[in-house]
């Protein structure tokens, strides 16, 4: 509470006293004069004190008093929203890693996409997004070679069908879409990809084109090829490994008959 000046109180004073007594002179009923004048004479004997107000019920002064928000929780407030896009972000069903083989997958696309569509929902070249992928190659390694090679390398080498012969629809054999021919892409075969691009592309093929699930069935496969610390795919890009070497289980460059999803790779 703010101390109310001297000369504030005595003016107030003052007034209080002239007015009752000029009241009091008007007023028609002389009784006024006797209850004012001990009024007058009350303030006039206590001149230190100070104008009372209403207290506040203590609850009152209790929320008055209170600060609102204390400081500490400002600054965990501040955060909110930064802890609301990661809660929002950590609700969305996360893609995988957009590094490693997959992001050099998703650079390198633009090599494919002219006849598989920026989606892969096809074209001059066939479907590979909705899980075509892997019916047609249960095994990423079917789909190394493939790619690697191409039509015109299978025809060459005279292999009937690329991927799974018992693919659901019936084996895929060369020129088996619309009789055009897949371009080789690997550099022994012709084409202009490294063996780690060619991985990276069809790592970003099968887990975002092509939706397999990175952490459920496919979880085996892509930590060993295509997850960011995958040792076959930096092996391929420091090139102490290429797809003959006997680590990639034969994966291989020479044109070869694809396997079924029961069969082992090796022995295929
Ligand atoms: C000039 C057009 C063209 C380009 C460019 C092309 N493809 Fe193809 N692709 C095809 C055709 C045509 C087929 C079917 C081949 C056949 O029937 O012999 C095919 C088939 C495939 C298949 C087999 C799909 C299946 O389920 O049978 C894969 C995988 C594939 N391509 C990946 C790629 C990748 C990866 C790239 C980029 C590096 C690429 N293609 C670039 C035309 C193309």
């Amino acid at each position: 509470m703010t101390e109310i000046p001297e000369h504030l109180l005595k003016r107030s004073r003052d007034r209080k006293a002239g007015g009752a007594s000029s009241e009091a002179s008007s007023a028609p009923v002389p009784a006024t004069t006797e209850a004012a004048a001990p009024v007058a004479r009350a303030a006039a004997e206590t001149p230190a004190q100070k104008p009372v107000s209403k207290p506040d019920a203590p609850y009152v002064a209790a929320a008055k008093s209170r600060q609102r928000i204390p400081y500490w929780a400002m600054a965990t407030l501040s955060l909110m929203p930064i802890f609301l896009f990661m809660y929002v972000r950590g609700l969305q069903p996360q893609k995988a890693e957009a590094s490693g083989p997959i992001a050099i997958g998703i650079e390198q696309y633009g090599a494919c996409a002219s006849c598989h569509g920026a989606d892969g929902g096809g074209g001059a070249g066939r479907v590979l997004k909705d899980g075509e992928s892997q019916k047609t190659f249960p095994h990423i390694e079917d789909m190394l070679n493939w790619v690697y090679n191409g039509t015109e390398a299978y025809e060459a080498a005279g292999v009937a069908s690329y991927g799974d012969p018992n693919r659901e629809g019936g084996a895929h054999y060369p020129r088996s879409y619309n009789g055009s021919a897949m371009p080789a892409q690997g550099s022994m075969a012709g084409g202009g990809l490294t063996d780690y691009e060619i991985l990276g592309l069809v790592c970003h093929i099968r887990y975002d084109i092509s939706g397999a699930d990175p952490a459920g069935e496919w979880a085996e496969e892509y930590e060993k090829w295509c997850s960011p610390e995958s040792a076959i795919f930096m092996g391929l890009e420091d090139g102490s490994l290429n797809f003959d070497s006997p680590e990639l289980a034969g994966v291989g460059t020479a044109p070869r008959l694809g396997t079924s999803a029961d069969q082992d790779i090796a022995a295929g």
